[in-house]
C-alpha cells in the first residue's frame, strides 16, 4: 500500500492544469450502455474509479478501448451480459449508475447493491423509487438489485432527497423510455449538465438539465457520440485551497470558474484575493495567515460536501474561529481524527465542527479514510512544521490524477513511496 511522505516547505506558487471531471466521466461512460454506436471520449482522467468502470463496462462485453491520454472508447452493441459483480460494485458505488442504461436499452439489469462506504449509508431507494415509477419491476435478491422491464413509460419523478447518481441514473433510463419524464428537485451539478450534453449528442431530448426540473422526451434509439468531459471542480477548488493553506499564489487553467461561484466566496472570505478568466482561477494568499471561515455543505449551487474536508483543513490553521457543518452525509468528519493528530483544534458536535485555528500544525503519521479526507490531509501536511505520512493513498488515486506530480510542480515536498 502507497504512502505519501509530506514535508512542510513554505508557499505554493505557480501554475496547475485541472483534469477531466470524475464524477462527470463515471456516468458518462455508463451512458456508452444507451447507443448502437461507439462513444468517443476526450479529457477523462486517469483515475482508479475510471479504470474500474471500464473494467465494469468490458466484463458485460463492451468494447472499450484507451487510444491515447485521456481518450476513450466503448462500444456496447455486442454485450454479453447485463450483470454487475459484486466484485466491482463494492469498490466503486458509482457501479449503480450502469442500472438506469442497461434497463432502458437491454430491458433487465442485475447490480449488486452498493454497500455503504466510509462517509455514509449512501442507501439507492430513490434510484429505484424512480425506475420502479418508470413501469420496472424490482427485486432485492442476494445482495444484487434485479430489475427489468419491457419497455421504460415516461413519469413524473419527485426526489424527496436531491441525489447526484439518482438524477443521473434516471436522465439516462429516461432517454430511452415511451413519452416523457420529468424528474422534479433534479440535482443541479455541473456534471448533471455534462451528462444531459453527452445525451443530446447522441439524440436524446432534454430541456432543463442543470434546473431543479428536468423534462426528458424519450426516444427510441440513441446514437454514437463524441464529448469532451468538463473539468474536475472539486480536484480544481482543492488545489486552490493548497495556495490558501500555505500562503501562497496559484493559478489553476483548464477549469470554468462558473463552477466553483460558493468556493470562490469562501476562499475570497478567507482573505485570499480571487481573480478570474475564461477558464482560469488565480487564488493569491499574498503571504498572510488566512482567516477562519464558517461553511455548511449543500445541493449544488451550495456549497459542495466534496470541499468540507479540504476546508477544514485550511480552518485549522486559520485567525479565529469557523464552524463547519455538514448536511449531506452522516459521517463525513473521519478528516477530523486525523487532523488532531497534526495538532488541530476540532470540537465536534453532531453535524458541525468547530474549528479553533493554530498558526502552526505539527507532521505526524496519520492515515486517509476517503477520498477528499484524504486530499485534506495532504493539504494540512503541505503547511505543517515537520514530515506527515500519509497512508492508504489509495484512496486519493480514486479521486485525483497524480496528485503528488501537480502538487510537487508547485513547490510541495511531496512523495510517494511504495
Ligand atoms: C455523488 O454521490 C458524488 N459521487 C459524491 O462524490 C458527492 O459527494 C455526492 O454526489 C454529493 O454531491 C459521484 O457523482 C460518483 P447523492 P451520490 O445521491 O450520488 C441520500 C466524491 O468525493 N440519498 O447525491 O452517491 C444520500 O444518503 C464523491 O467524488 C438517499 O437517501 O450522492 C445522501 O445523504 C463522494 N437515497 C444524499 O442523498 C438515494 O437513493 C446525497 O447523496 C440516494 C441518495
Amino acid at each position: 500500500m502507497d504512502k505519501f511522505l509530506i514535508e512542510g516547505n513554505g508557499p505554493l506558487s505557480g501554475e496547475v492544469a485541472a483534469s477531466g471531471a470524475k464524477n462527470a466521466a463515471l456516468p458518462i461512460l455508463c451512458a456508452s450502455l444507451l447507443i448502437d454506436g461507439e462513444l468517443n471520449l476526450s479529457n477523462v482522467p486517469d483515475l482508479h474509479d475510471v479504470v474500474t468502470t471500464k473494467k465494469l463496462l468490458a466484463q458485460m462485453g463492451v468494447a472499450v478501448a484507451s487510444p491515447g491520454p485521456g481518450l476513450f472508447t466503448a462500444d456496447a452493441s455486442g454485450i454479453t451480459t447485463c450483470v454487475a459483480p459484486y466484485e466491482l460494485v463494492k469498490t466503486m458505488r458509482a457501479s449503480i449508475l450502469v442500472l438506469g442504461p442497461l434497463l432502458a436499452k437491454r430491458g433487465h439489469a442485475e447490480v449488486s447493491l452498493p454497500g455503504g462506504c466510509a462517509i455514509g449509508a449512501r442507501p439507492v431507494d430513490l434510484h429505484l423509487m424512480g425506475l420502479k415509477a418508470m413501469g420496472a419491476e424490482i427485486e432485492l435478491e442476494g445482495g444484487f438489485i434485479k430489475a427489468r422491464a419491457t419497455r421504460l413509460k415516461g413519469a413524473r419523478i419527485y426526489f424527496d432527497t436531491v441525489t447526484v447518481t439518482g438524477t443521473e441514473n434516471l436522465l439516462m433510463a429516461a432517454a430511452l423510455a415511451d413519452g416523457e419524464t420529468v424528474l422534479e428537485n433534479a440535482a443541479r451539478e455541473p456534471e448533471i449538465v455534462d451528462l444531459a450534453n453527452c445525451l443530446t449528442a447522441m439524440g436524446a431530448k432534454i430541456r432543463g438539465a442543470g434546473t431543479g426540473t428536468i423534462v426528458i422526451k424519450g426516444v427510441a434509439n440513441l446514437h454514437g457520440a463524441s464529448h469532451a468531459v468538463i473539468p474536475d471542480r472539486i480536484e480544481g477548488g482543492t488545489f486552490l485551497v493548497a495556495a490558501a493553506i500555505s500562503r501562497g499564489k496559484v493559478r489553476l487553467v483548464k477549469t470554468d470558474p462558473n463552477a466553483l461561484d460558493a468556493v470562490l466566496v469562501k476562499l475570497q472570505q478567507a482573505g485570499a484575493r480571487v481573480s478570474t478568466g475564461e477558464d482560469w482561477i488565480e487564488v493569491d494568499m499574498q503571504g498572510r495567515r488566512p482567516a477562519s471561515i464558517n461553511l455548511h455543505t449543500m445541493a449544488h449551487p451550495g456549497f459542495p460536501t466534496d470541499m468540507q474536508a479540504q476546508f477544514m483543513a485550511l480552518d485549522c490553521y486559520a485567525e479565529g474561529v469557523g464552524t463547519i457543518r455538514e448536511t449531506i452525509f452522516e459521517n463525513r468528519f473521519m478528516h477530523a481524527q486525523e487532523l488532531l493528530r497534526l495538532g488541530a483544534d476540532i470540537r465536534i458536535e453532531g453535524n458541525t465542527a468547530i474549528v479553533t485555528g493554530r498558526e502552526k500544525l505539527t507532521g505526524a503519521p496519520v492515515m486517509a479514510t476517503d477520498l477528499r479526507a484524504s486530499a485534506a490531509l495532504v493539504l494540512a501536511a503541505i503547511a505543517a512544521e515537520g514530515t506527515t505520512t500519509i497512508d492508504r493513498v489509495y484512496h486519493i488515486d480514486r479521486g485525483y490524477e497524480h496528485i503528488e506530480t501537480k502538487l510537487g510542480q508547485l513547490g510541495a515536498k511531496i512523495q510517494r513511496v511504495k
